[in-house]
């Protein structure tokens, strides 16, 4: 590997951005600047101007508008990938056979085959591939799993993670498309409901997916949308999904989330789950007891100071690269996750419960 994994190597890790949209501005440069181990170095867009535009208000040396410039570059460690999912894979695996470590935002693929070739690329450059899901590291998660794996409940039989928007399509870039992005409101923001309730739960082995999507409301528009109106006759990815997934402890996880619904909440983020000796919901952290015949409710503080749940993501992967560690969001677990997803997708179109297949 090369000389920036060691620790008393003092000189900081190369990164350069590919994509310089909405999270690239609003969460990545912002996370990597914030980290005194890293200098960002480059950034790639296709759309003409808009690395330059970036690269100039940043002070970035370099802007590309093809990323396989960038990656010619032997002087840059590590990239950041923040393009539409249906680029993921392409820059992921050109990064990684150019020498490069990559963070990847999620979805981590537009599907299981794309991220387990990215997983492959990954093991066989010798590289860190991180993928970006952030709210592993807000306190209240961090603190569930915690209490979760260490059997403080008693073991779990039930969970549910719901992402619940109103109306809170995303209208910028390419959300609305299903060949840019893969899908809508399920690999969108499903996927962070997911991936937090199997990390809080220790990462069990899920066995089967029964899964529905559903389009009701993204063709006709006529919704008061969080970010404005979207192009109705463009539009045709799912507005809601549902799922229920079961484990080889036989636990069950129901999985809901929405772009649109016609319900009284204007959003609901929450991971509920019932174990043997007690029950826990997050936002804020809460623990439900059944004691001397009596239900209680433990409450926990949050600490004074927390650090964007973003900061602490890239700070992860920065960590992961340096020290050459396993980040806390290894690409299996992006796999995983997108075998879910594909599950759940097919499961809708066969009308039935879908195996999942052991590894
Ligand atoms: N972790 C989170 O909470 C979170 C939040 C928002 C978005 N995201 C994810 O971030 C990714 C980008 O979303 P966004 O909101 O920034 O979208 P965006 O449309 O604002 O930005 C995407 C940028 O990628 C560029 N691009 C497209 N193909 C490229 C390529 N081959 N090389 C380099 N750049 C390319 C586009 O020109 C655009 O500037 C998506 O995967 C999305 O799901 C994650």
């Amino acid at each position: 590997m090369s000389e920036h994994f060691n620790i008393n190597n003092p000189s900081r890790t190369r990164v350069g951005l590919i994509g310089a949209g909405s999270i690239a501005r609003g969460a990545h440069l912002p996370g990597f600047l914030a980290n005194s181990d890293v200098q960002v170095v480059a950034v790639a867009d296709p759309v003409e101007g808009r690395a330059a535009e970036l690269a100039n208000e940043a002070s970035i040396e370099l802007a590309f508008t093809d990323f396989r410039e960038m990656l010619n570059r032997e002087d840059i460690d590590a990239v950041s990938i923040a393009t539409p999912p249906v680029a993921h894979a392409e820059t992921t695996i050109a990064a990684l056979e150019s020498g490069k470590h990559v963070f990847c935002e999620k979805p981590m693929a537009m599907n299981s085959a794309e991220a387990i070739a990215m997983e492959q690329a990954a093991l066989k450059a010798n590289r860190i591939l991180a993928i970006d899901f952030q709210t592993r590291f807000e306190w209240d998660t961090q603190e569930a799993r915690r209490l979760v794996t260490t059997g403080v409940l008693g073991a779990p039989h039930f969970a549910r993670a719901s992402y619940l928007r109103r109306a809170g399509v995303p209208t910028w870039g390419t959300f609305t498309s299903k060949t840019a992005n893969g899908g809508g409101a399920l690999i969108d923001i499903g996927v962070h409901a997911l991936d937090r309730a199997l990390y809080v739960l220790g990462h069990p082995t899920p066995t089967s997916v029964w899964g529905a999507t559903g389009q009701a409301l993204g063709q006709r528009g006529e919704v008061t949308n969080r970010w404005g109106a979207w192009n109705t006759e463009t539009y045709d990815v799912d507005d809601y999904a549902f799922a229920a997934i079961r484990f080889s402890d036989e636990m069950i996880l129901l999985l809901e989330c929405s772009w649109i619904l016609r319900m009284e909440n204007p959003s609901i983020q929450q991971l509920e789950i019932s174990a043997a000796d007690s029950g826990l919901a997050l936002n804020p952290l809460r623990l439900f007891h059944d004691r001397n015949d009596r239900h209680s409710t433990e409450t926990f503080e949050a600490p004074d100071h927390q650090r964007p749940s973003h900061e602490l993501s890239i700070a992860d992967f920065v960590k992961a690269v340096r020290h050459n560690t396993e980040p806390t969001v290894p690409a299996a677990h992006g796999v995983l996750i997108t075998k879910i997803v594909d599950a759940i997708y097919k499961s809708m179109t066969e009308r039935l419960e879908v195996q999942l297949p052991e590894g």
